[in-house]
């Protein structure tokens, strides 16, 4: 059987997350040692039919399926990717479960903690891998910064701060989409505050007690989606409005809370869906006897560190390049070498395609520069070096 020994992967939902899983499994297999067990990229599962095949063709998955349950019932799939809206969580991954299906749940893994420990009972009954989608654990830096914390390198954490603020849903265009349903804790806190507790409990170990919460909601009710709508992007509406709430109170568009670690740390959290300016402003500092460090996802290959190593005449934050030998770098990058940060695989991926759209003939990306432009370009270093042996000499280009 020439699947034998190999890994078949699907993933539920071609919406933007479900994209990023796709996307994900093309390149997990890049990643690492090459004697981890072949990925067969089986299937995308999306109700939205069209989602699920552009997804599938885009990432290369062998085919569309129209629901989760095609996957659960797939005998060519072992391992399933759950990326639907956090009130289906439950349904669909118990269903993957009792298939014998492999899990790797979004987060938060449910909508309700009712419905949480329902899907933690079945995982742990069953002999099958399961997982949560905390993507900042793989991190680089925030791993890096967890090591260090780990090591006890900046000594004892007196104090965590956090914020993860996005502005996806300040325009009251923005649709009604499952992200407003289901009461207090459903909202921002759900869908950004899940992402950074974890975090804060990775550095600083399980939370024990939270305090000082407020919550408010800014927009109450939003316009009604007239069809499929994707993560936070716009859509057709209705004409008409609805509340955003499902229970007895309202689904909210920011929280702040202050928090008590079991080793003794204190922390003070704040999460916004409504924060102007911040599409994707997560960052944190963390603080301990001996040192300090801090990240901001928009300079995402790199923190910054404080010890007192250096003394006080120089002991200022120092920004750290993340790599390359942090192991999701030296392995992960298909381009390593000092300083090579996460984005160089995107370009070569644009210019990859750039170059086959020139073939193709399909307009729209700049071409990649020519061989003309190469050989100017030559000439500049030529004259550069021309330059230099004569003293400093001006010296034509070409
Ligand atoms: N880890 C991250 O950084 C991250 C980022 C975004 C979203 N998420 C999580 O991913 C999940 C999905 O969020 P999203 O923004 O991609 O939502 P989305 O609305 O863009 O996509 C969800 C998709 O699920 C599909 N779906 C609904 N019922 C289905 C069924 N029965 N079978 C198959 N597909 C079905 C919908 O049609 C939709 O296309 C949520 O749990 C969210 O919290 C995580």
């Amino acid at each position: 059987m020439p699947d034998q020994g190999s890994i078949g992967v699907a993933v539920i939902g071609g919406g933007m997350a479900g994209r990023a899983h796709a996307a994900a499994y093309r390149t997990a297999s890049t990643l690492f040692g090459l004697d981890r067990p072949a990925v067969r990229l089986v299937a995308v599962a999306d109700v939205n039919r069209a989602l699920a095949e552009d997804a599938a063709r885009r990432y290369g998955y062998r085919r569309a399926e129209a629901g989760w349950e095609a996957v659960a019932t797939a005998p060519d799939v072992d391992a399933v990717s759950v990326a639907a809206a956090n009130q289906l969580h439950r349904e669909i991954v118990e269903g993957l479960l009792a298939a014998g299906k492999h899990v790797l749940c979004e987060k938060p893994l449910a909508a309700t903690y009712a419905d949480a420990q329902a899907m933690t009972e079945a995982a742990e009954a069953s002999r099958l891998v399961t997982g949560v989608g905390y993507t900042y654990r793989r991190s680089p830096a925030i791993s890096a910064i967890r090591e260090l914390l780990a090591a006890g390198e900046l000594g004892e954490i007196i104090q965590f701060s956090g914020r993860y603020w996005e502005d996806y849903a300040l325009d009251p265009a923005t649709p009604l989409t499952w992200r407003y349903q289901g009461g207090t804790g459903s909202g921002a806190l759900a869908d950004l505050g899940s992402h950074l507790t974890d975090i804060a409990e990775q550095l600083c170990g399980p939370m024990v007690e939270v305090s000082g919460a407020m919550v408010r909601t800014v927009l109450t009710s939003r316009p009604v989606p007239a069809g499929a709508t994707v993560g936070h992007d716009p859509a057709e509406v209705t004409g008409q409005t609805g509340p955003v709430q499902n229970g007895p109170v309202q689904n909210e568009d920011a929280a702040v809370f202050t928090s008590r670690f079991g080793g003794g740390a204190v922390g003070t959290f704040s999460v916004s869906r409504v924060a102007h300016g911040q599409p994707d402003g997560l960052g944190f500092e963390v603080f301990g006897t001996t040192g300090s460090a801090a990240f901001d996802l928009h300079r995402m290959g790199e923190f910054s560190i404080s010890t007192t190593g250096l003394g006080r005449a120089v002991n200022g934050p120092r920004r750290v390049i993340v790599g390359p030998e942090h192991p999701y770098v030296r392995q992960g990058l298909p381009m390593v070498a000092a300083g090579v940060g996460y984005g160089t695989g995107d370009m070569f991926g644009y210019q990859a395609r750039a170059f086959l759209d020139q073939i193709g003939g399909i307009p729209g990306l700049p071409p990649c520069a020519d061989f003309r432009t190469g050989l100017h370009g030559i000439a500049v270093l030529d004259a550069i070096v021309a330059s230099a042996r004569s003293g400093g000499a001006a010296v034509p280009v070409g």
